[in-house]
């Protein structure tokens, strides 16, 4: 049966359409009516990528299956793990790793954070109103998303700057380890020392004992709980996965908001809606659009038998737009039942922070739907996808707007 699927640059695309890759920051920008075609003519897509096929799974049923099989889809992509990552580990392992950290990121734990947010949010925004508008990225969404993933740390506010600087090397490291591609002059390096200052933190924290989760990892590693390597790399994955994501999400507001201002007013008049509108973001325009595992015995998807060994990359983010589970899927719209999308992933892996970032999101939206009259992107100075880090996120990293 594997032979009778396709490879991506085989396929007969649309005109217009270039084949589907791994990594194409060209249609990652925007992947869709990509996603629609093949959901509908190549469900099971292949690729090459060092010698081996890599496949590509589109269908909700197919990707929501996958993430409830780890026994048959790995996570660990990589071996051996080079960085103490939580997604890179199978059970036993994961379950271990997650557990230690699990009960601060309860919907309980996270709330203490809510003040916090909203002040941060609110002295960003009226920052940016008050200049008349600007990078909503740099001047509003990677501000929040830094301070809370710092406090949350117990990282002090002074260091901010040079972490977004680490934050962004081990980043790019980490996606350069998991493509198995060779790292870039520095990065590990520049990774390295990142993890030493986490280190340093976590130990402050301890002493300090200020409550945060870095505190909280500060006393398992003292306990013997976690290993140095575990306790640091943990860190630094908890920072990037903290504020990336999240990041984008805000900006995907900002964006949506532009080109949808009706979608002001209505939160404005109903602040609570902020929380459908959030979530819907998740389903429509995931900041996370595909997800890699490796399989570990022959896996059957869609009728194609895809053998073991190999890379499959889930798409959530077109398995979110798929008709047969979300009518109209490529419509964004706030009343809509978003049960069971898979923007933060699904299963034993899904997110731990959803909902911070749930928390951080509600609140944003809420903000913006009150402090602003209206969205303009500037047309003589255009948004700009991300194209570094990992690779794995997808979306704005320079929108300006009038505000
Ligand atoms: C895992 C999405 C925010 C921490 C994941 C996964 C997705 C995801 C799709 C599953 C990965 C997989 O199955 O391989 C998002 C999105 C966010 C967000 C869309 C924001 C809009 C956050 C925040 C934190 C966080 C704020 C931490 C403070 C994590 C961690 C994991 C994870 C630790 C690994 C869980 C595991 O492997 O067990 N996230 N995330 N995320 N996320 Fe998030």
């Amino acid at each position: 049966l594997t032979t009778a699927v396709p490879y991506t640059d085989e396929l007969a695309w649309p005109e217009g359409m270039r084949p589907f890759q791994t990594v194409d920051l060209e249609t990652q920008k925007d992947p869709f009516a990509h996603y629609a075609w093949m959901r509908e003519h190549a469900p099971v897509l292949r690729t090459r990528a060092n010698g081996k096929d890599v496949w590509f799974i589109s269908r909700y049923d197919d990707v929501r299956a996958a993430l409830r099989a780890p026994k048959v889809f790995s996570s660990t992509v990589v071996d051996p793990i080079p960085l103490v990552f939580l997604t890179l580990f199978d059970p036993p392992e994961h379950n271990r790793l997650r557990q230690v950290v699990a009960s601060s990121f309860t919907p309980k734990a996270v709330a203490v954070f809510e003040d916090s947010v909203r002040a941060y949010a609110a002295e960003y925004l009226d920052e940016l109103l008050a200049a008349g508008g600007g990078d909503v990225v740099d001047g509003f969404a990677l501000r929040i998303t830094m301070a809370t993933i710092s406090s949350l740390l117990g990282v002090p506010a002074t260091d901010f700057d040079q972490m977004k600087y680490w934050s962004d090397d081990v980043s790019s490291y980490f996606g350069q380890v998991a493509r198995q591609a060779p790292p870039t002059e520095g990065a590990e390096e520049g990774a390295e020392e990142f993890f030493a200052y986490l280190l340093g933190n976590i130990e402050r924290a301890r002493r300090d004992d200020n409550g945060s989760v870095g505190a909280h990892i500060g006393r398992l590693l003292q306990d013997g709980v976690l290993t140095e390597r575990e306790a640091k790399h943990f860190c630094a994955f908890l920072f990037v996965a903290g504020h990336e994501t999240t990041t984008v999400l805000l900006a995907n507001a900002f964006r949506e908001f532009s080109e949808n201002p009706g979608l002001l007013e209505r939160i404005r008049n109903t602040p609570t809606d902020a929380k459908a509108f959030v979530e819907e973001m998740a389903r429509y325009r995931g900041t996370v659009q595909r997800l890699s595992r490796k399989t570990v015995q022959d896996a059957e998807v869609a009728g194609v038998t895809i053998p073991a060994g190999d890379v499959v990359i889930l798409l959530p983010g077109s398995a979110n737009r798929d008709h047969n589970k979300f009518d109209n899927g490529d419509v964004f719209d706030i009343d809509r039942d978003t049960s069971g999308h898979l923007g933060f992933g699904h299963g034993i892996h899904s997110c731990l922070g959803q909902h911070l970032a749930r928390l951080e999101g509600a609140v944003g939206v809420e903000l913006i739907a009150k402090k602003v009259a209206a969205v303009t992107a500037r047309p003589d100075n255009p948004i700009q996808f991300v194209t570094g880090g990992n690779l794995a996120n997808t979306g704005p990293s320079y929108f300006p707007v009038d505000l």
